[in-house]
């Protein structure tokens, strides 16, 4: 088995994590200073979300240079260190490659839209308006609004799957190819220990561009389904990985929306072009057509059952499984899988329990560890997600009143998880002593690190021991998936078995006492489990358990 399939990765949004230099945003040597508080969690690898040169305007996923650092997170040198430090620790770095697009300030756009006829003019997506001076296409940016802008000196639209600050570039041009994977190679150079991959079902755009049906009022389509994983894709990223995967040891990681479980083995594994793909079918329980923060499917447990359990058959024999059920881009899991109400402390603890026995590597999400929960603020002004501002927009558009639209960013906003770490119960949680650019969460005095490093109930000890108990037991990286009762309304079971040995999950979904047959466990011994006297046989309400014969 590789050091990635054994290992627990956490992902660390920089711009919240810790400041150092009084500016209200996170750095590089706020990093470096915990890393022994990541240690203790048994991380092996830490993927930062995108810390190259960036206007910002998507927190870093609009990227102005690939090989430098942005002065707001420090210096290349400080990169340097941590690399280093972390290796003492026994700690990667993985590097978040935003490839699909780039900032407009990124000196290849700039010298693509400066004419039609320059060096670069072919490296973005540049199209001719309509006749009626009209987007070429109908398709909607997935923040929101036209996928299409209008760019004057070139007197020709630029297409955006995301922000109109983030052009997408022109992957059919092997020159934007090599200039990309040159970029990735720079980072295996420094030493990066990993890749995780943005967007990546974006980049091959359909020789044809047309019309799709539009799927609302303001008569656009949504531009996922327009190009999203178009024929064509692997090709680009077999030469991708010939280029910069294969001879490193190192692992890969896509963000893979779009790709279907049955499109898994193209993907990862012998044949794939990934180490692991991040699929959402269980973070989208609630959106089961479209992603729109409007229109949420209702969802049961089986449903998210369902998903995992497909997920874990998919990476059975072929390729590895990334465990997650938070990240920048999400809800808190205890607010997105536990209705309202439910015991916060035991719901973050039994997602916790799940994340580390599943079959795969699991993705742990800064703060995650601390049992962080949603933020609600009043204004859409007050929120700083380009994606928050732009759904709200769409739905006042649509139709939807304050009240709705608001309802909606509260459930869905990417700022719930993007607020400050929380550290201890100084002043903005110990994350900076300047001005926070997002609002600590109000509950800090209570979830911080210091406080729960000294409460031995707290969640972030259960995260601590878990860490251990994962180490410890080789059933839990190695043992097959096997899921139990998937009709089971309120309780998710499945054993691990590897070696003449059974590990078996059971986690209690609900706020009452239920029973099941104890035979499944008999002879076997209790691990750890988020109650105390918990017995065979019944599951006290939120219970999640873990036994081992
Ligand atoms: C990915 C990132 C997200 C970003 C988007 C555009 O989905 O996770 O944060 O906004 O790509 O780069």
């Amino acid at each position: 088995m590789k050091w990635w399939q054994k290992m627990i990765a956490y992902e660390l949004y920089p711009k919240s994590f810790n400041d150092t230099t009084n500016s209200g945003t996170g750095d590089l040597q706020g990093i470096i200073d915990k890393l022994d508080y990541l240690k203790a969690l048994n991380i092996g690898a830490i993927w930062l979300t995108p810390v190259c040169r960036s206007p910002m305007v998507d927190n870093g996923y609009d990227i102005a240079d690939y090989c430098d650092i942005d002065p707001s997170y420090g210096t290349m040198n400080d990169m340097k260190t941590l690399m280093a430090e972390a290796k003492k620790r026994g700690i990667r770095i993985v590097i978040d490659l935003v490839f699909n697009h780039t900032s407009e300030q990124n000196p290849w756009f700039l010298e693509s839209a400066s004419s039609r006829d320059n060096d670069k003019s072919d490296w973005y997506i540049w199209r001719d308006a309509r006749e009626d001076g009209t987007p070429p296409t109908n398709w909607r940016g997935i923040f929101g609004g036209s996928a299409w802008t209008w760019n004057d000196t070139r007197q020709q639209y630029y297409l955006h799957t995301f922000a109109k600050q983030q052009p997408d570039l022109n992957w059919a041009n092997p020159e934007v190819r090599q200039a990309l994977y040159d970029a990735a190679n720079f980072w295996i150079d420094l030493g990066a220990g990993g890749f995780r991959i943005d967007a990546i079902t974006y980049i091959k755009k359909p020789d044809v561009f047309k019309d799709g049906t539009p799927d609302a009022p303001d008569g656009m389509v949504g531009i996922h389904d327009m190009i999203a994983n178009t024929e064509g894709i692997l090709d680009y990223l077999h030469e991708f990985k010939r280029a910069v995967r294969d001879g490193h040891d190192i692992f890969t990681v896509g963000e893979a929306n779009g790709v279907s479980a049955e499109e898994l083995p193209d993907w990862v594994g012998d044949n794939g072009v990934f180490d692991m793909l991040f699929e959402f079918s269980h973070i989208n329980v609630e959106f089961k057509s479209v992603e729109n923060w409007m229109t949420p499917d209702d969802w049961t447990l089986p449903d998210l059952k369902r998903a995992l359990t497909q997920s874990q058959k998919n990476t059975k024999d072929n390729g590895w499984y990334p465990i997650f059920f938070e990240n920048h881009d999400r809800p808190r899991a205890i607010n997105h899988f536990y209705k309202e109400g439910a015991n916060r402390l035991l719901a973050g603890k039994a997602i916790g329990l799940i994340l580390y026995t599943l079959r795969g590597t699991p993705f742990l999400y800064q703060g995650e560890e601390l049992g962080m929960v949603n933020v609600a603020w009043d204004d859409i002004a007050d929120y700083n997600d380009i994606s928050s501002i732009g759904q709200y927009k769409q739905a006042i558009e649509t139709g939807y009143s304050h009240e709705e639209a608001m309802a909606a960013v509260h459930r869905f906003s990417r700022d719930s998880a993007r607020t400050p770490m929380q550290w201890d119960t100084t002043v903005n949680a110990g994350f900076t002593t300047g001005q926070p650019w997002l609002p600590v969460n109000d509950d800090y005095e209570t979830y911080n690190v210091e406080s729960e490093l000294k409460d031995p109930d707290s969640m972030l000890n259960w995260f601590i021991k878990l860490g251990q108990i994962r180490q410890e037991y080789d059933i839990l990286i190695k043992g097959d998936y096997q899921e139990l009762w998937p009709d089971d309304e309120a309780i998710y079971a499945y054993t691990r078995q590897y070696d003449d040995h059974q590990a078996t999950i059971l986690v209690n979904f609900s706020g009452e006492t239920l029973d099941y047959d104890p035979s499944i466990i008999t002879e076997a011994n209790c691990i750890i489990s988020n109650v105390n006297n918990s017995t065979k046989g019944m599951l006290q309400p939120y219970e999640a358990v873990f036994y081992l014969d």
